[in-house]
């Protein structure tokens, strides 16, 4: 059976890679045992702090970035991560002068902790632009997708499934109990183009910036797309890119700049469905081209079969 060792093998960085994302795996094992026996410990629930975009952070999520973190500094060859529940970039400072800069959302759909719903990770690996002497900066996190050079999402869901890409395409691995170890069980996943879901939180609908509300009309009355929502990213976008459809999480009057993040959910997700033969748009560009300029800044995000894509964003 193939594990995550396959994607030394992949491309140019596949062998590079592959120990940074074999941490994501055990960080992922972590994860996902702290995650089932959470309401033994107490561990539901809020921390009683806020992140720095001001939202109530549960605290699964702090132990989850405090996990992943301990997983990046054990690879040996991670100078600094960039993390939802960090308002600065997380020096590794044993490695300072190591080439990768992991960005992450440690655990993604964290509202559905209590309710036992799916919830994931989402991490995308890049190359610091500072030189190896120097102190990684945040300005080493603000690369827009086209740099990814490795992206992927671990979803906690019946099975532990972690998804990556090394710019090879997209390989699903399964978390095997009776080996203890990732298995592929989805090689080469490629969105279908026909089909799925519209997936959504259409009680926004009527604050929808750009006309929204009658471009998705007109993808319903177009392709008769049933609509499943779980409310995290990371479980939306697994379906999308196995039944086809779009997710999509347009701007609004509230959120202006739309909801997701862009360096550890829009960019790494977009990285995976291009990888995936789909599409990825901001509703003004490629979620790809965008330039970051701050490390926590939001986008709109529209991620899918691409002709769905393009009777949004056009
Ligand atoms: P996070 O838990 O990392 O903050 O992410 C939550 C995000 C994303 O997972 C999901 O798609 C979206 O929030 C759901 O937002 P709504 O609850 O507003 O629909
Ligand atoms: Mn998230
Ligand atoms: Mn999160």
């Amino acid at each position: 059976m193939e594990t995550l060792n396959r994607i030394a093998s992949q491309g140019e960085h596949g062998a590079t890679m592959m120990p940074i994302i074999q941490g994501v795996g055990r960080a992922a094992v972590e994860i996902a045992a702290l995650l089932r026996g959470a309401v033994f410990r107490g561990a539901l629930g809020a921390a009683g702090s806020e992140n720095v975009q001001g939202e109530t952070q549960q605290k699964l999520d702090i132990l989850s970035d405090e996990i992943f973190l301990e997983e990046m500094r054990s690879t040996g060859f991670v100078c600094a991560v960039g993390s939802e529940e960090q308002e600065d970039l997380c020096l590794i400072k044993e490695y300072s002068s190591a080439d990768w800069l992991v960005l992450v959302d440690p655990l993604d759909g964290s509202s559905n902790l209590d309710v036992d719903g799916p919830v994931g990770t989402i991490f995308s690996i890049i190359k610091r632009k500072t030189a190896n002497s120097e102190t990684p900066l945040e300005s080493d996190t603000l690369q827009s997708g086209r740099e990814v050079i490795a992206a992927g999402y671990v979803l906690y869901g019946p099975s532990t499934m972690l998804v990556c890409s090394v710019g090879e395409g997209v390989d699903g691995f399964t978390f095997n109990p009776s080996t203890a170890r990732f298995e592929l069980s989805h090689p080469a996943m490629t969105i279908p183009q026909q089909g799925g879901y519209y997936s959504v939180n259409e009680s926004n609908a009527d604050k929808w910036l750009d006309n929204k509300g009658e471009a998705l009309q007109k993808l319903k009355d177009e392709t008769g797309l049933g609509m499943r929502y779980v409310g995290a990213m990371v479980a939306d976008m697994h379906r999308t890119l196995l039944k086809g459809g779009l997710f999509l999480y347009p701007a609004d009057e509230v959120n202006t700049n739309g909801k997701l993040r862009l360096l550890y959910e829009a960019i790494p997700m977009g990285y995976l469905m291009v990888q995936a033969g789909g599409s990825a748009h901001t509703g003004i560009e490629e979620v790809l081209d965008v330039q970051p300029k701050s490390l926590h800044q939001r986008v709109p995000v529209y991620l899918g079969a691409n002709k769905a894509v393009d009777t949004l964003v056009r």
